[in-house]
């Protein structure tokens, strides 16, 4: 690799007025870190490294960094380590989403204000991944995404276990009394037991799949569990391909496009993916003025198969999936509805890399596209009064006989008010009834957390009820299930039609005609609009970055990236 006059140090000067003075003090500070002369003058491979000890999913970061300094040297480059804030999903307070953005802006600044020539993004947590892209996506330095990998599932007793669709399972036959303190207290510490991601097919696997897809990550890499070999391998090799991008370069914005943007949404769908995801690749998309519209979301949701048995919407956990093929197999089921042509940071287009896989797949995990789990795809966005900018429903992970329904409203005003009544024995409740949950949204003081899995309050869950309808404006956790829409759109927080449900109204969704609508005549509703009151703190009685965040977050549907970040001129909010 050549050494260049304008690569690694010599990159974005700090500003002393006197440009060789820069180079020389900048070289003399360097020094003092043991490099020699000649290792200077190398061009530089930032690796962004989101490890914490507030992230247990990024444990081994340390072991992987090693790998792809390793890729890196053998390419030719200097390897520079370099913290970014991490997001530890079960961590924070009040939810990871609220810092997806700050991360993006801690990764996007440190890799345009540091002298790099090429970045290695270490992310894998939940929204780390995307926060790492839209950074990227907005630096548009040659980047490659390298992610932690999945856990490996654990066991108790007779049933294998892994987090985090387990820990929902089990916690659900504790409120039901099914299990005792005891054996939950047991169970807790036997969910989540090596390093890695959640083990199923939650958001930060959903993400990797994507990164792959959009080819933001080497192919083959997504599914590798974080404890395998092949995962320190794929570090070695990211490192190796961040390198070579020096000398030819492959920018995200040549990656990321609406053409791979559309692969990633198949995938999203055949692998019956995260809610968050749509979220997420819709504000990494939006990074680049790419729209992802909720109703171009329905057109590939009809036309694309859902292909993967794993949990929360199937039977198998990651470290199958990546045994059965990964990625890459259900790749090549869906290759005949793919754009074959885009680059990927490998060098080679997701056609080339199609033809250069190996074969193998096991059909028991990973469906062939003739004889799909289900022949359309896992997420469908609905519209309707109650939702005119949309909301989003997991078909895959829903109750089919719940999809052609009407039910009366049982409302919760707040997470505040659904804590304190869910549970109480004279809560007016039926199993027919819709549950709905106001103010959870974006805007919200809550941040949009993921709260849309509302529990089934205890006198239904008791008497074996294991699914309802629930609405609100919040999220629900990648490795969730049941019949649930989320990220209605306006959010009640904003005066959505959200905000105007009462007890006792009617709703009636249909997923056949991807329809919610609240059977309250128009008079009525234009009275209650009149009557709205925010119960939130207004972002001006905010300070620091959760004012920041109340006044420039974005709806669900535009991805809920601040709305300058996005390029100028392209959000319509
Ligand atoms: Fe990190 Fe689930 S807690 S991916």
């Amino acid at each position: 690799m050549s050494d260049k006059k304008d690569q690694g140090l010599a990159r974005g000067l700090t500003n002393y007025g006197d440009r060789d003075f820069s180079v020389y003090l900048r070289n003399s500070f360097a020094s003092s870190m043991g490099y020699s002369k000649e290792v200077l003058k190398k061009p530089i491979v930032g690796i962004a490294n989101s490890f914490s000890g507030f992230n247990n999913c990024h444990r081994h970061f340390p072991e992987l960094v090693e790998a792809v300094k390793r890729g890196v040297l053998l390419g030719g480059g200097l390897p520079i380590e370099f913290p970014t804030i991490s997001l530890g999903e079960v961590y924070l307070n009040p939810t990871s989403l609220k810092f997806r953005n700050l991360m993006s802006m801690d990764t996007e600044e440190m890799i345009r204000a540091q002298p790099m020539d090429a970045v290695v993004l270490l992310g894998g947590c939940d929204k780390t991944v995307p926060a790492q892209l839209m950074g990227a996506a907005s630096a548009d330095l040659p980047a490659v995404q390298l992610v932690a990998g999945p856990m490996m599932t654990s066991r108790y007793q007779e049933e294998r276990l892994g987090a985090c669709t387990d820990c929902r399972r089990f916690w659900g036959k504790f409120r039901a009394g099914e299990i005792s303190k005891d054996q939950i207290e047991d169970i807790e510490g036997r969910l989540a037991t090596t390093s890695g991601t959640c083990a199923v097919m939650g958001t930060a696997s959903t993400m990797a799949c994507i990164s792959e897809t959009l080819g933001m990550s080497l192919p083959g890499t997504a599914a590798i569990p974080a404890v395998h070999a092949d995962r320190l391998r794929a570090a070695e090799a990211s490192g190796l391909a961040a390198a070579r991008m020096i000398d030819h370069p492959i920018r995200p914005s040549e990656v990321i496009t609406e053409k791979s943007v559309e692969n990633a949404v198949r995938m999203l769908l055949a692998v019956g993916g995260s809610t968050n995801a749509i979220v997420h690749l819709t504000a990494v998309a939006g990074r680049l003025g790419i729209k992802i519209p909720l109703s171009r979301l329905n057109d590939l949701s009809d036309t694309t198969p859902v292909l993967v048995n794993l949990k929360p919407v199937g039977q198998h956990y990651m470290e199958d999936f990546f045994f059965a093929g990964g990625a890459g197999a259900v790749l090549r089921e869906l290759k005949p509805l793919l754009h074959l042509d885009t680059p990927t940071v490998a060098g080679i287009t997701l056609g080339d890399r199609l033809e250069q896989d190996p074969g193998y797949v096991d059909h028991r995990i990973i469906s062939k596209a003739a004889t799909p789990l289900e022949p359309k795809g896992g997420l469908v966005a609905l519209f309707g009064n109650l939702a005119p900018r949309g909301a989003i429903l997991k078909r895959s992970a829903a109750d089919s006989t719940l999809f052609e329904k009407e039910g009366r409203a049982v409302v919760f005003t707040s997470l505040e008010d659904l804590a304190k009544r869910v549970d109480d024995p004279d809560l007016d409740i039926a199993p027919d009834d819709f549950m709905v949950l106001q103010n959870a949204g974006p805007k919200s003081a809550s941040g949009m957390p993921e709260a849309g899995y509302l529990p089934i309050p205890k006198k239904l869950s008791s008497m074996g009820v294991k699914d309802m309808v629930r609405i609100s404006d919040a999220r629900m956790s990648g490795t969730a299930f049941g019949t649930i829409v989320l990220h209605v759109a306006p959010e009640a927080s904003v005066g959505g039609p959200l905000a105007l449900v009462r007890d006792g109204d009617r709703i009636r969704l249909s997923v056949a005609e991807k329809s919610i609508n609240l059977l309250v005549d128009d008079d009525e509703l234009a009275r209650r609009r009149e009557a709205w009151q925010p119960v939130n703190v207004p972002p001006e009685a905010r300070r620091g970055y959760d004012r920041l965040y109340a006044e420039t977050v974005l709806q669900a549907d535009a991805g809920c990236d601040f709305d300058f970040l996005q390029p100028l001129g392209s959000t319509d909010d």
